[in-house]
This record gives C-alpha cells, sequence and structure tokens, in this order.
C-alpha cells in the first residue's frame, strides 16, 4: 500500500536526519571507539582494540577482546588484566586479575608484579608496604580491620597476612604484637586503606596527556595525517562557549528526540492524510478523527460555521466513480484520487469539488475556496491552470473507471 511505503520512506529519512546530526558532532576519531561487550569500557584515543587501524591508539595502548569478550590489556612484565573501565577524564584505568584464583598482593610479595614497560605511572606514595604475618587469634586484627590491608590470598586457617605502609610499620608494631614481619617490598600501584584489591587497581597515565581536549569536550588523536610518533591534537573542538562533552550529548538527545518525535508525527500525519484517501469512507465521524489533528490549536478560526459548510452541495458518487466534472479526478487538498461511494462537497460559484472531509475542515479555519481563494460572496473566478495542474498527473486515471 502506498502508505506504509510513504510511512517507510519518512521514518527512513527521519532516521538518516538524526544520524547525518550525530555523525556531523564527530570527527574521523569518532569511527574508532568500540567496545568489546555492550557494558563494556570505551574504547578511544590513546586505547586501541588490537583490530582497529593503528592510528586509532597510542604505542603501548594496546587492548583485545579475550574469548569471554572482555577488554584485555597486556601489560610488559606481568601478564594479561581484565579492564573493567576506563576513565578519560583523569586518565586512569581500572583492572583487575584475569585468572579466578590468582592473588595479586602474592604478586606484589614475590614482585611478579611489574609496570615496567607499561605506559602507566608506578605509584608513588605510599610505595613502601611491610607484609606481616599474625596469628588469627589476635583480636586487634578485627579492632584495625578497616586501618590494614588483609591479604586473604595469602592468609590460612590459623593465620592472617595483612600489609602496612612500611613508614607505618613501628607505629603498627606495638599494636600488632602478634605479628612476625614477612617482607618489605615495593608496591607499583595505589593500594587503598581496608581494601583487599579484589574491586581492581587503579592505573594511571600521563603520556599522551589528553585532559584539556577530554575536558574541553574534544576528541584526543593524532594530528591529521600524522603518524604514530608524532603529536597528538585535539580534533573537532566545541564552538567557543565550550560545552562539556555531557552537555552536548544532553543537548543532542534533547533536541534530536523531540526532533525525531516531530518528524514522526509529521509523516504519520501526512500518512494519516494519504491512508484516510485510499480507505472507502463509510463512516464521516470516524474520518473526521482522523483529521481534525491537521487543526492547529493555536489557529484562531477564520473559516465558516457549521451549517453554512453543510449548505454547500454534497455530491456521492457512483459505482462509476465518476465526477460530475470530468476534468476533475483527484481531490486538490489530500492529492487523492476519487473513489466509487465517496461524498465529495462542491464550492457554490466556483464549483470546484473535493473530499466533504477535506473541504470541511478546510472549510472551518478559512471560508475561501482552497483552489481559487474567493470566498463564497465574490464572484467566482474559475482559474483552469491551477486545478489543470493538479489533476493532469492523475488524468489518464479517469481512462479507468
Ligand atoms: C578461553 O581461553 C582460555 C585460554 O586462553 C581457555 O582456557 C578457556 O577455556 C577459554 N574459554 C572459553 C569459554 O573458550
Ligand atoms: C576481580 O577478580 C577477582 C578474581 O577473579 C574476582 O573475585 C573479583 O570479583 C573481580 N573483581 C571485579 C570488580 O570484577
Ligand atoms: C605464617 O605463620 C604460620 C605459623 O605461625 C606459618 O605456618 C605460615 O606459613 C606463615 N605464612 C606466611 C605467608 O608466611
Ligand atoms: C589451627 O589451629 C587448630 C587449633 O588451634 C588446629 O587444630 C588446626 O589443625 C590448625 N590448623 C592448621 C591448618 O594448622
Ligand atoms: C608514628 O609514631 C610516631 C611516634 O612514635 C609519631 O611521631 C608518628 O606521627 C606516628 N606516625 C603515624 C603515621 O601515626
Ligand atoms: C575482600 O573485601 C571485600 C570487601 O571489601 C569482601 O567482601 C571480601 O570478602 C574480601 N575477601 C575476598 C577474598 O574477596
Amino acid at each position: 500500500m502506498a502508505s506504509s511505503e510513504a510511512e517507510a520512506q519518512v521514518f527512513l529519512f527521519s532516521i538518516c536526519l538524526v544520524l547525518s546530526f550525530i555523525h556531523g558532532g564527530g570527527s574521523s576519531a569518532m569511527t574508532c571507539p568500540i567496545k568489546c561487550r555492550v557494558n563494556g569500557p570505551e574504547v578511544q584515543f590513546p586505547f586501541r582494540l588490537i583490530n582497529q587501524p593503528e592510528r586509532c591508539g597510542y604505542p603501548g595502548y594496546d587492548l583485545s577482546c579475550n574469548n569471554m569478550t572482555r577488554t584485555v590489556i597486556q601489560l610488559p612484565n606481568s601478564g594479561e588484566f581484565i579492564v573493567l573501565s576506563i576513565d578519560y577524564l583523569s586518565q586512569t584505568l581500572i583492572i583487575n586479575e584475569s585468572e579466578p584464583n590468582s592473588c595479586l598482593p602474592g604478586r606484589f610479595l614475590d614482585k611478579s608484579f611489574s609496570l615496567a614497560g607499561s605506559p602507566f605511572d608506578e605509584q608513588e606514595y605510599p610505595s613502601e608496604f611491610t607484609f606481616l604475618n599474625c596469628s588469627s587469634d589476635d583480636q586487634i586484627l578485627t579492632t584495625l580491620s578497616g586501618l590494614l590491608r588483609i591479604v586473604d590470598c595469602l592468609s590460612g586457617e590459623n593465620f592472617t597476612v595483612v600489609a602496612v605502609p612500611t613508614y607505618y610499620k613501628y607505629n603498627m608494631s606495638t599494636k600488632l604484637s602478634s605479628c612476625s614481619e614477612i617482607k618489605t617490598v615495593s608496591v607499583p600501584v595505589m593500594w587503598p586503606i581496608g581494601s583487599n584489591l579484589t574491586e581492581g587497581v587503579t592505573l594511571k597515565w600521563n603520556v599522551p596527556d589528553c585532559t584539556s581536549c577530554e575536558e574541553g569536550g574534544g576528541f584526543c588523536g593524532f594530528k591529521k595525517g600524522a603518524s604514530r610518533d608524532m603529536p597528538t591534537g585535539c580534533a573537532n573542538l566545541p564552538a567557543p562557549s565550550g560545552l562539556p562533552r555531557v552537555a552536548r550529548y544532553g543537548i543532542l538527545i534533547g533536541v534530536g528526540i523531540p526532533g525525531l518525535l516531530c518528524i514522526i508525527g509529521l509523516g504519520c500525519y501526512l500518512c494519516g492524510r494519504f491512508r484516510a484517501c485510499y480507505q472507502h469512507r463509510n463512516s464521516d465521524a470516524e474520518l473526521g478523527t482522523t483529521i481534525t489533528p491537521q487543526l492547529h490549536p493555536a489557529v484562531v478560526p477564520t473559516g465558516l460555521d457549521k451549517p453554512t459548510i453543510e449548505s454547500y452541495p454534497k455530491t456521492i458518487l457512483g459505482d462509476s466513480g465518476r465526477l460530475p466534472k470530468p476534468n476533475d479526478s483527484t481531490c486538490p487538498i489530500c492529492l487523492c484520487e476519487y473513489h466509487p461511494k465517496e461524498t465529495l462537497r462542491s464550492i457554490p460559484k466556483c464549483n470546484h469539488y473535493f473530499h466533504a472531509i477535506c473541504i470541511d475542515e478546510w472549510l472551518k479555519i478559512n471560508a475561501t475556496c482552497p483552489l481559487c481563494r474567493n470566498s463564497r460572496e465574490n464572484s467566482s473566478v474559475v482559474t483552469p491552470s491551477s486545478s489543470m495542474s493538479l489533476s493532469s498527473s492523475s488524468s489518464s486515471l479517469m481512462a479507468v473507471p
């Protein structure tokens, strides 16, 4: 059916419009962001997934998707870790162990975890931790549990391993009299007080520095045409007002969605008009509801009252669908062909025919004939050119009743 085709076209057009709007707001860098899984971290510069073009990411920031569709990073001297989240504004990412039974604090202890060779900065302070082996009976452990870093994965049934910053060791040792010192090691990542690191560890990067670009809502990346060892640039900084990206997305959603709804609404209204024309009119009341929405609520009616409209002559088309005036086969208002049994109304004096449902709605808001613009009182002048141009496209259809 033509109306459903029109509907589909309007819908596709709306989608295209919105997509082009979104795309227009982006840069070439916009083609890079991608995810391993729907709720996984967004991968964008300086990171890239290894199957993306090289220029999408800065050297050393390669990520991949593992066979469980988790985003993973390979640290040169420590192996694979799951990337839980990436914060491009603070230039930090949170990683977690990829093996279910691995023990990151244990790797600090045996020095099998290191950020050497990676682009991430080592934690500066506190960087030295002393591991203590304490009796699980020691009540002080429960009392101080919020202040200690309890290492569950190294603890046993009768002993608990805790880590304390080395500078604090001597203050703690008086309290932790049951404990024996295991080792003092350097810990390259931030280890929050009270944490056993099962929430993952935070890594920070400083090079490349995209913070001002991100703060300005821009898209960080290599300068156009530059190779991977060239400085980075900031594409598509917003207008001088400098709206943050969140605000721009807000505006996009705020304007884009109502805009889309308006377009769809307009499309549906137009389609509704077409459909109204193509359907057989059995009930005027039913059709009235289809067309009523075209009356804009703000329009002050300057049209005719119902009795006046009703006084205009009505014509019901015969089975042939032929019109009293053979050169009109199309309603000039809805541009639809007339069908048998449809009710037409003509405007006295100018003698133009329309679907009754179409012209009635028109006359409610406008007292003049939509074709010749003559009101009932004025002497009507038929303008054959306009009526010819409107009907010429479908005049050939008149040959087939
Ligand atoms: C994923 O790969 C690992 C080895 O890298 C393998 O042990 C594991 O069984 C794989 N899992 C699935 C679901 O394929
Ligand atoms: C981190 O990995 C450990 C071990 O696989 C797991 O128990 C923990 O729930 C993970 N944490 C997060 C936040 O995914
Ligand atoms: C802690 O001390 C107990 C004995 O008190 C010992 O059996 C255990 O192996 C020690 N654990 C570590 C990690 O050193
Ligand atoms: C822990 O201590 C209890 C008694 O205090 C003892 O029966 C048990 O064997 C100990 N467990 C281990 C693993 O040494
Ligand atoms: C550790 O104790 C010393 C005195 O013994 C004190 O001066 C210092 O402030 C304490 N440090 C902390 C971190 O409490
Ligand atoms: C680690 O800490 C969390 C909360 O801080 C706790 O729920 C969990 O039981 C602890 N131990 C392990 C082995 O995850």
